[in-house]
């Protein structure tokens, strides 16, 4: 048996949406088994949830008001869903990973456990990358647990650091790692998910390779 049924993705937003709009092309185009089964923002006016609209997807803005409730009412939104795996694509506040421990997946663009925690996201870990001196960067799939950034690692992905780059430039040659790795990772999961592979997670890295970008916008 080698197609595994398709994995329920909840995918939670605060950003552009590039990575879910990704995740859409690979399932349209044959290449990642799985369903978007709910896009999700806690903030209003997300650029993600207007292009995930655009697309066709289901979409819910749920209000961070009252904070208080907030945990449970995303819950609640992912069950209706029946979503099976969560998945962080550019969301920016700390999700209770309560009893998704084991389907919930964040994407990073640093290759953790460096630059990551509360305040890196976006330029601001490109930053870090830079200042540090870094030679290499890349991203980071990892399984979510109660810390920023902070769960096991499912797959890393590499990229060289150019002396002349900018958060700018190196935020983009990271994007194109997160192409590819998001899937790859949303991927093997669903494998686990069917019983046709053990559960990922990594100690290694894979390597660059332009063959498997086979996912674009
Ligand atoms: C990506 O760089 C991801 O690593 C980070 O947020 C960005 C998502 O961008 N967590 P988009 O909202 O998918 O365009």
């Amino acid at each position: 048996m080698n197609n595994p049924s398709p994995v329920r993705l909840g995918c939670l937003v605060s950003g552009r949406g590039r990575s879910v709009l990704n995740l859409q092309t690979c399932i349209e185009n044959g290449s990642l088994p799985a369903t978007i089964a709910l896009v999700a923002s806690t903030k209003p006016d997300v650029e993600a949830i207007r292009h995930a609209r655009q697309r066709g997807l289901p979409c819910a803005e749920i209000s961070d008001q009252p904070r208080k409730t907030l945990d449970d009412r995303l819950d609640d939104a992912l069950h209706a869903a029946k979503v099976d795996l969560v998945v962080l694509a550019g969301y920016l506040r700390l999700f209770r990973v309560g009893h998704w421990v084991d389907r919930c997946l964040n994407i990073h663009p640093a290759l953790l456990p460096r630059h990551g925690g509360a305040g890196m996201w976006g330029h601001h870990v490109h930053q870090s990358v830079l200042a540090a001196g870094d030679k290499e960067s890349g991203c980071t799939v990892h399984w979510v647990d109660d810390r920023f950034d902070h769960g096991e690692i499912v797959l890393q992905r590499r990229c060289v650091v150019e002396d002349q780059d900018t958060p700018t430039t190196l935020a983009a040659r990271v994007f194109e790692e997160e192409l590819v790795a998001l899937p790859e990772a949303i991927a093997r999961v669903a494998r686990w998910r069917n019983g046709l592979a053990s559960r990922p997670s990594s100690g290694g890295t894979i390597p660059t390779s332009t063959a498997e970008r086979s996912c674009n916008m």
